[in-house]
């Protein structure tokens, strides 16, 4: 049996965009199917909220390649609430559609991405809460001395 991937499938799964892993990720996750055993790992370098760099390494099917690289195209460049709501539909869509025993690949995908991001934001979180603490700090009150005040007259 075949299945009918279109040419734009195709050309992601022969060249892929954006394969490789980034040193030092803002942003991590990996994410796989223990149906069908694929597996995609995600990279993200963000700045000022903004997604500079998506990088991803598969061990899956076409598809898996496919739907991971065309994501990384698209996100490239868009701010994390912008890539938050990238849904799996807009890859098939951008794909010229997928075979319908495909589309969790692509669902997979973006399954991946936003658990990159909640990472991402999760360092987030404890970087800024260290700042915070680092900036913080803890003033001894000295008891202080009331004044008499006389009130008898
Ligand atoms: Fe499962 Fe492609 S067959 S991700």
């Amino acid at each position: 049996m075949s299945l009918n991937y279109t040419k734009k499938t195709l050309e992601h799964f022969l060249r892929p965009k954006n394969i490789g892993k980034i040193a030092h990720p803002d942003g991590y996750a990996q994410i796989g199917n223990m149906v069908c055993g694929d597996q995609l790992d995600f990279f993200l370098k963000v700045k000022n909220e903004k997604i500079i760099d998506v990088k991803f390494l598969s061990f899956g099917c076409a598809s898996n390649i496919a739907t991971a690289s065309i994501l990384t195209e698209r996100v490239k460049g868009m701010t994390i609430e912008q890539a938050k709501k990238y849904a799996w539909q807009e890859i098939v869509n951008d794909l010229g559609g997928l075979p319908k025993q495909k589309i969790h690949c692509s669902v997979m995908a973006v399954q991946g991405l936003k658990k990159a991001i909640l990472d991402y934001e999760e360092k987030q979180k404890v970087t800024s809460g260290a700042i915070r603490s680092k900036k913080t700090k803890v003033v001894k009150k000295k008891p202080s001395r009331t004044k008499k005040t006389n009130t008898k007259k």
